[in-house]
């Protein structure tokens, strides 16, 4: 049992004691931050003559060997030290002895603790944000595609007006985007630095936060030594956006689901990213959609976790704290493979083009744009909409489509209806016309495409 205290201690900590207290089972994986940190400390004390230049130069290159040795599995994170700042003060120690014990002049393990989620939490809001770049311009593909493939779009997954899939996809679009938006706001306001808080009040040695901050490209310093080892608003933060980017993608497992369905067959995903089943020859099931669809409630329940557990600390520096990692990290892994798995599914996955504008036809998703052609011609609209309710019942009964009837049929219920009706209820038509900013017609959609493009290319 390695530890950094005990001097008050008249007894050894009782064993099941120094396990459920020891955190180095999970904190280590972030030795990285946790040497980084305190070569940037240890820089600055040299800087301030708080240690003289020689040993402020062998300890970074001392901390520098043993991140190497870690690194090449030299040496090994193993749980006879209590936590990752305990294995690297021991070791550095072992190598440097009493010049060793100067490391943690002027800090405390809450504000390295601090510190150290806070680089770790960082440099993985950067990667989830790659991560999320490489669905988008995936998804950005799709779209260019797709400007012309008509397929129904649904409200109450009820086919309700034609759209292509070009649009249902750029929604997508949209949500992942906003996503990146919050990962960037949050990167904003987490951008500064709580080393030199100490145990919560600050030290008397004349430390250079901004220095330290500079050093571990920080904004700068955190304003509040109080705050600064006891803030976690950053983890709640990247949680919550984490959960809304599980959100969506469940929201997209979800359809491609229900498209890759039997009944729908919209898509057809790829055998690299599917599986079978032990008993049913024919079976070819969408596995991975529903596992990300399965790991939201995973990364949810990281998020309420951290809010609970932050909810009753008083000020400063807490144990319950150390409870912020454990989750955070598998909500973050869990995220992370989830989006790289997303990507490389729908990027192999097949449209199944005919089948989606075939269902489009065969859905009625016409039926509003017949009844504005009626409006076109004078009928005032709650008129055109009851007539256009016949039709749709007159079809249902013979098994047709409105564009199935001939002209003697549709003047059989309205007059007003002219040999142009075909051309203005083709799904087509339909689709194309709808030339509002944001709506699906081919040319407002390659205007947001080109503005996504450009968003892509700039961010
Ligand atoms: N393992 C602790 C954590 O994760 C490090 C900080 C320990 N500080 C303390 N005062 N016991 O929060």
């Amino acid at each position: 049992m390695a530890q950094l205290w005990g001097g008050r201690f008249t007894k050894e900590t009782d064993k099941l004691v120094y396990n459920f207290n020891a955190s180095i089972s999970f904190d280590q994986k972030f030795y990285k931050q946790d040497i980084e940190g305190s070569i940037a400390h240890v820089k600055m004390l040299g800087k301030q003559g708080i240690l003289t230049d020689q040993e402020s130069g062998d300890i970074v290159r001392a901390l520098q060997e043993i991140r190497q040795d870690v690194e090449d599995g030299k040496l090994q994170i193993t749980d006879e030290y209590e936590d990752i700042h305990s294995f690297v003060e021991a070791n550095l120690i072992d190598r440097l002895g009493d010049t060793g014990k100067k490391l943690h002049t002027g800090r405390s393990r809450n504000d390295q603790v601090a510190l150290d989620m806070r680089l770790y939490t960082r440099e993985e809001v950067k990667e989830t944000d790659a991560l999320l770049k490489e669905l988008l311009k995936e998804l950005l593909k799709i779209m260019e595609e797709n400007t012309g493939t008509i397929m129904p779009g649904f409200t109450h997954l009820q086919k309700a007006q034609p759209v292509t899939l070009a649009h249902h996809v750029g929604a997508y679009f949209e949500m992942f985007r906003r996503d990146r938006g919050r990962l960037h706001d949050i990167y904003e306001r987490m951008n500064y630095c709580p080393l030199g808080a100490g145990a919560l009040a600050g030290t008397t040695y004349p430390l250079d936060r901004e220095y330290t901050a500079e050093l571990l490209g920080f904004y700068g310093p955190t304003l509040n030594s109080m705050d600064s080892v006891s803030d976690r608003d950053y983890v709640t933060e990247f949680l919550s956006a984490l959960s809304t980017v599980m959100m969506h993608l469940s929201r997209f497992c979800e359809e491609i689901i229900i498209w890759n369905s039997n009944e729908y067959q919209f898509v057809e995903i790829d055998d690299a990213y599917s599986t079978g089943s032990s008993i049913m020859p024919q079976k070819k099931n969408p596995d991975i959609a529903e596992l990300v669809r399965g790991k939201t409630g995973r990364v949810y329940g990281a998020l309420m976790s951290i809010l609970t557990t932050m909810k009753g600390i008083p000020l400063a520096y807490n144990k319950d704290m150390q409870e912020d990692k454990e989750l955070t990290f598998d909500a973050i892994d869990t995220v992370k493979g989830c989006l790289a798995l997303f990507t490389g599914m729908i990027s192999t996955m097949k449209f199944r083009k005919e089948v989606m504008s075939k269902s489009a036809r065969h859905g009625f998703t016409n039926a509003t744009d017949a009844a504005d052609y009626l409006v076109n011609h004078g009928v005032p609209f709650r008129d055109a909409h009851g007539i256009v309710g016949r039709i749709v019942l007159y079809c249902i009964e013979k098994g047709i489509a409105i564009d199935d009837m001939s002209l003697d049929e549709l003047k059989a219920i309205c007059p007003v209806f002219e040999a142009d009706i075909y051309e203005a209820i083709s799904m087509e038509t339909c689709v194309n016309k709808r030339l509002t900013i944001g709506a699906p017609g081919k040319e407002a959609m390659e205007k947001v495409i080109a503005l996504e493009k450009a968003y892509l290319e700039e961010n």
